[in-house]
């Protein structure tokens, strides 16, 4: 699946591919077991020159695609889930920079983050607007040069770490289109604050906390765009941008966890040989590997896609994270499955993955909210199918609403209640 990567994207996998293996695969059960951000793999990251990979050149970054990232996130989630996507949520940060920033924002919030100076954070969830991502509460008011900031967001990936915070909040509530903006959110604004800090399954190093507004006051220069009430776009296109980046940290797990597996396999002797040598293990292995390759492509395709800005992305983006996070978790599964006892025990690295992959179906879109984007496009598609029409039945075409297909199915109908009634009337052997 390597054969239409550059030599360019095949040099960002070699060096994630590098920085996984010499630093974070060594340290990966230390910081899931302290639940704390790992500095030290972060700081080998950006010396790898990994931070800015997706970001252009004008901006300081390396000037790769979202094919890059993924390569990236697939290679640090191959050695571990949480650090994939520390890496990986800095790219969600900047999508709505890139996508929907003035000239001027892009310089001043795209620059820190390419060099590794600084992180960020998105921050679109909130208790009561997860799934519907445009029913928020949090409230930005305009007020002279400034915007005030109240209310509060769920989920946030990177919190606390993170010094700017891409914020989506309410400008105009009488709105229904054009409701919500994004603001950018500097570390140490007054009014803003850190709130509880979630302990969780997996993903354990990168932290997730609550985020808090209180009559915070951010410059209206922040406002992403200069215009405010397009919030929910920006928002929706980040999705589109960002989901193969789940995709590919959870086809990174599902990698590695076979990989794990395998070489179990090849050493766990039972009933006197290898039990890669029965054909149950050798059957789940091979439907592993045959899944997660699937995975890949798709992702990649899926990536490339949104590079080149092809008018299918929501749904490739969509398709490939659902496709991509269900592979993971029952590669993940399976792997802990051949590992017997030693799986379900916190000794080995293999259960981590189980625990990392569950929550790639839950974020950035639950797998229940990609079945509903690939299936609305599928609806529109279905528009341009027309040529089929002939194939169809004719009454399906015209409806119920139609006065012959009406008539018709009253005749029917009559019919039947007749028939119905006659057979009523017939004697049975016990009258
Ligand atoms: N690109 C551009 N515009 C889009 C769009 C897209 N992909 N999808 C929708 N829109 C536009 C529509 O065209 C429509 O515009 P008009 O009003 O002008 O017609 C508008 O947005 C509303 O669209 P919908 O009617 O489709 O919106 P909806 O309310 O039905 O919601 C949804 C659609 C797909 C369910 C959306 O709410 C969604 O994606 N929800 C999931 C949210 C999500 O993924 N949250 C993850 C948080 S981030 C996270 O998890 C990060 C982390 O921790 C690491």
């Amino acid at each position: 699946m390597s054969s239409f990567l550059t030599e360019t994207n095949l040099k960002w996998r070699a060096r994630a591919r590098e920085v996984a293996e010499k630093v974070v695969r060594p340290l990966a059960a230390k910081y899931d077991r302290l639940q704390e951000y790992p500095w030290e793999i972060k700081e080998a990251i950006a010396e790898a020159g990994l931070m800015g990979v997706w970001i252009p050149k004008e901006y300081g970054g390396q000037g790769g695609g979202v094919i890059d990232l993924c390569l990236c996130v697939e290679e640090l989630s191959r050695a571990c889930g949480g650090v994939g996507v520390l890496y990986a949520v800095n790219a969600l940060g900047t999508f709505p920079v890139l996508v929907g920033g003035t000239e001027e924002q892009k310089h001043q919030f795209l620059k820190p983050i390419a060099k590794g100076e600084k992180l960020i954070s998105f921050g679109l969830s909130e208790k009561f607007a997860g799934s519907d991502a445009a029913s928020l509460h949090a409230t930005a008011v305009k007020d002279g040069d400034f915007y005030v900031l109240n209310g509060e967001k769920k989920w946030n990936t990177n919190g606390g770490a993170a010094d700017i915070y891409t914020v989506f909040a309410v400008t105009d509530p009488s709105s229904k289109s054009r409701r919500t903006s994004a603001i950018m959110v500097e570390k140490g604004t007054p009014g803003f604050t850190i709130g509880k800090v979630e302990d969780k399954m997996g993903i354990r190093c990168v932290p997730v906390v609550e985020i808090h507004f209180d009559n915070c006051r951010v410059p209206a220069k922040n406002l992403l765009g200069g215009t405010p009430g397009l919030g929910f776009k920006h928002a929706m296109q980040t999705l589109d941008m960002a989901r193969p980046g789940v995709a590919a940290q959870a086809m990174g797990l599902a990698q590695g966890a076979l990989e794990y597996a395998m070489v179990y396999a090849g050493y766990r002797e039972q009933f006197g040989a290898p039990i890669s040598s029965f054909q149950m293990i050798q059957a789940m292995l091979a439907d592993m590997a045959t899944k997660t390759e699937a995975a890949r492509n798709l992702v990649y395709v899926a990536a490339l896609a949104v590079d080149n800005a092809a008018p299918n992305v929501s749904k490739l983006s969509a398709m490939c994270k659902l496709f991509a996070t269900d592979t993971a978790m029952e590669v993940t599964t399976d792997a802990v499955q051949i590992f017997g006892g030693y799986g379900y025990m916190r000794d080995y690295p293999i259960e981590k993955y189980m625990r990392d992959a569950k929550i790639t179906q839950i974020y950035e879109g639950t797998n229940q909210v990609q079945r509903m984007v690939v299936a609305r496009s599928l609806v529109k598609e279905s528009l341009g199918l027309k040529h089929l029409l002939d194939y169809i039945p004719k009454e399906v075409q015209k409806g119920v609403n139609d006065p012959e297909t009406l008539k018709r199915l009253a005749e029917e109908a009559k019919q039947l209640a007749e028939e119905t009634a006659g057979a009523l009337d017939v004697p049975t052997h016990r009258s």
